[in-house]
C-alpha cells in the first residue's frame, strides 16, 4: 500500500519503519525541516533500539518530505502521528492534530482511509469525521492507538498484544484496509467505536500508571514496616489475576505519556462531572513519590551541602534518550536545590539547562562521590563492578531509585544499599 505519515516523532517514525518492513511504501511528512533533512541523509534524530537498522534496511520504500500535499493526495492510507502535549491544566492540546487535519482536508478523497494514531481526547475522532464530512470529504476515519514503549518501540509494534481499531458503525471497509496494512503482524483485533478506541488508549495508560503508583504506595508501607517490596511485588505478581508487570517500585513514572494521559483523563472526567478518585490518587502518589524518597536520602546522608552525589541516569527510562517528564531530572534538580554537589551521567540522554555537570563516563561521575544514586535503570548501571565502585567513591552509600541493582553484591562490596521500600 501507499502510506503517508504526518508527524515523524517517536510514534510516526516507528510506524513508518515498521510499515516499510511489512512491504508498504511509506512517505513521512513532518513540518520540522531540519529533522527531515537529517532523515534524508540517513541520520536518525532519536535513539530507539533497532530503528536506525530498519530505516536503513528499508530505505528503498521509505521517503521523507517537508511538504505534504502530493503525498497526501497519492496515499491510500494517511496516518496522523503529531504530538498532543498537555496544556498547563493537564488538558490535551489538540492544536497540532487540528492543524494537520485542516492542512490535509483540501487534498483528501473518498477512497482514502485516515488513521488517527495520536492520543486524542474522547470524541476527537468523531469530530474530525464530521468536520471532513461538512467539508464534503467522505474519507473513512479510523482510530488506531499505539501501545508501544519507548526503548522497545520496534519490538512492541511488531509483536503487539492487540491491535485496537475504532470505526464508525457504518464503515464496512476500514477493518479490512487495516488488516491488509498490518498483514504479517499476529495479534488479536479489538474492534470498537471511534470513541471506544480513544478510551481504550487512555484507560490502558491510566491502568499501567495506577499499577506503578499502587506499588509505590506499598513501598512506602514496606519501608515503614521493614518489609522488602521486591518480595511483595513477586508475591502478588505471580497471581495470574494481578500479573508481574509494572510493579517495580521506584522514584515514579515519567515520560511523554503516563503523566500526560492520566492528567488528560482526569480533566475529561471533571468536564463530565465525574470525580476520578482513582486517577487523582495515582497522580498524587506519583507527584509525592520523589519528595518522599529525597527525605529518605536526606535522612541517610545528613546535610547534603557537603556531599558530592553521582546521579546515574537522566532519561525517563532506559534504552531511550528521551527526557520528557523524566523523574531522574526532577531528582537531580531537587538534590542540587538541597545544596548537594551533583554530577550526572547517562549513556544516551543529555541533561537540559540545569546547573549540574554531566560526566562523560560513569567513572568520572562516581569518582570521589559520597553517594551514588541510580535514577534510570540502564543495564550498564546494573552490571557495575561494585568492588571497583567502592574504590572509586569517597563514601559508601548506593541509592537504588529503581530497585534494579544487585543488593547482595553491593553489600558484599562493603557498600550501604538503600532501595525504594526495601525494608
Ligand atoms: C506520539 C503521539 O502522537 C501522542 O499523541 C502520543 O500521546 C505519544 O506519542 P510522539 O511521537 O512522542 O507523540 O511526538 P513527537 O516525538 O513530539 O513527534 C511529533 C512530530 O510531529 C514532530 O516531529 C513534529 O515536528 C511533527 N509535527 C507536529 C508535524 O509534522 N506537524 C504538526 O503540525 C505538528
Ligand atoms: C507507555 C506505555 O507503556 C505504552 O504502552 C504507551 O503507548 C506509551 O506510554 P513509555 O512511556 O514509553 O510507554 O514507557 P513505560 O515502559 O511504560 O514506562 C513509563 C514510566 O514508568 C517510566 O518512567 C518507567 O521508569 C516507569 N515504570 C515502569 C516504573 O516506575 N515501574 C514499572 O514497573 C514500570
Amino acid at each position: 500500500m501507499n502510506v503517508c505519515i504526518i508527524g515523524a516523532g517517536y510514534v510516526g517514525l516507528t510506524t513508518a519503519a515498521v510499515l516499510a518492513k511489512l512491504g508498504h511504501t511509506v512517505h513521512c511528512v513532518d513540518e520540522n525541516e531540519q529533522k527531515m533533512a537529517a532523515l534524508k541523509r540517513g541520520d536518525v534524530p532519536i535513539y530507539e533500539p533497532g530503528l536506525a537498522e530498519l530505516l536503513t534496511d528499508y530505505a528503498s520504500r521509505l521517503f521523507f518530505h517537508h511538504d505534504k500535499q502530493t503525498y497526501v493526495q497519492e496515499a491510500e492510507v494517511i496516518f496522523i502521528c503529531v504530538g498532543t502535549p498537555s496544556d498547563s491544566k493537564g488538558k490535551p492540546d489538540v492544536s497540532y492534530v487540528n492543524r494537520a487535519i485542516a492542512d490535509l482536508t483540501p487534498h483528501v478523497n473518498d477512497k482514502q482511509t485516515l488513521v488517527i494514531k495520536s492520543t486524542v481526547p474522547i470524541g476527537t475522532n468523531e469530530r474530525i469525521y464530521n468536520h471532513l464530512k461538512n467539508e464534503g470529504k467522505h474519507i473513512r476515519v479510523v482510530s488506531n492507538p499505539e501501545f508501544l514503549r519507548e526503548g522497545s518501540a520496534i519490538y512492541d509494534s511488531l509483536h503487539p498484544d492487540r491491535i485496537v481499531i475504532g470505526l464508525r458503525h457504518d464503515d464496512d471497509r476500514s477493518l479490512s484496509v487495516m488488516q491488509t496494512l498490518y498483514a504479517g503482524i499476529h495479534a488479536p483485533y479489538v474492534v470498537t467505536s471511534l470513541s471506544g478506541a480513544e478510551m481504550i488508549k487512555y484507560a490502558a495508560n491510566a491502568f499501567l500508571a495506577t499499577k506503578i503508583s499502587f506499588i509505590n504506595e506499598i513501598a512506602r508501607l514496606c519501608d515503614a514496616y521493614g518489609v522488602d517490596v521486591v518480595d511483595v511485588a513477586k508475591g502478588i505478581g505471580l497471581d495470574g489475576r494481578i500479573g508481574p508487570h509494572f510493579l517495580q517500585a521506584g522514584i515514579g513514572y515519567g515520560g511523554s505519556c503516563f503523566p500526560k494521559d492520566v492528567a488528560a483523563l482526569q480533566q475529561m472526567a471533571y468536564e463530565q462531572n465525574v470525580r476520578p478518585y482513582m486517577l487523582e490518587a495515582t497522580k498524587t502518589i506519583n507527584d509525592t513519590q520523589l519528595n518522599w524518597y529525597v527525605q529518605k536520602i536526606k535522612r541517610t546522608l545528613g546535610h547534603m551541602s557537603t556531599k558530592r552525589i553521582a546521579v546515574l541516569g537522566i532519561a525517563f527510562k532506559p534504552n531511550t534518550d528521551d527526557i520528557r517528564e523524566s523523574p531522574a531530572i526532577s531528582l537531580i534538580k531537587k538534590l542540587h536545590a538541597h545544596g548537594a554537589n551533583v554530577i550526572a551521567h547517562d549513556p544516551k540522554a543529555v541533561l537540559p539547562n540545569v546547573d549540574v555537570k554531566q560526566a562523560k563516563t560513569i567513572e568520572e561521575a562516581i569518582a570521589q562521590a559520597d553517594a551514588l544514586v541510580v535514577a534510570t535503570d540502564w543495564d550498564e548501571y546494573k552490571q557495575l563492578n561494585w568492588a571497583y565502585v567502592k574504590q572509586m567513591m569517597n563514601g559508601n552509600v548506593v541509592i537504588d531509585g529503581r530497585n534494579s541493582l544487585p543488593r547482595e553484591a553491593i553489600m558484599n562490596a562493603g557498600l550501604n544499599y538503600i532501595g525504594v521500600g526495601r525494608g
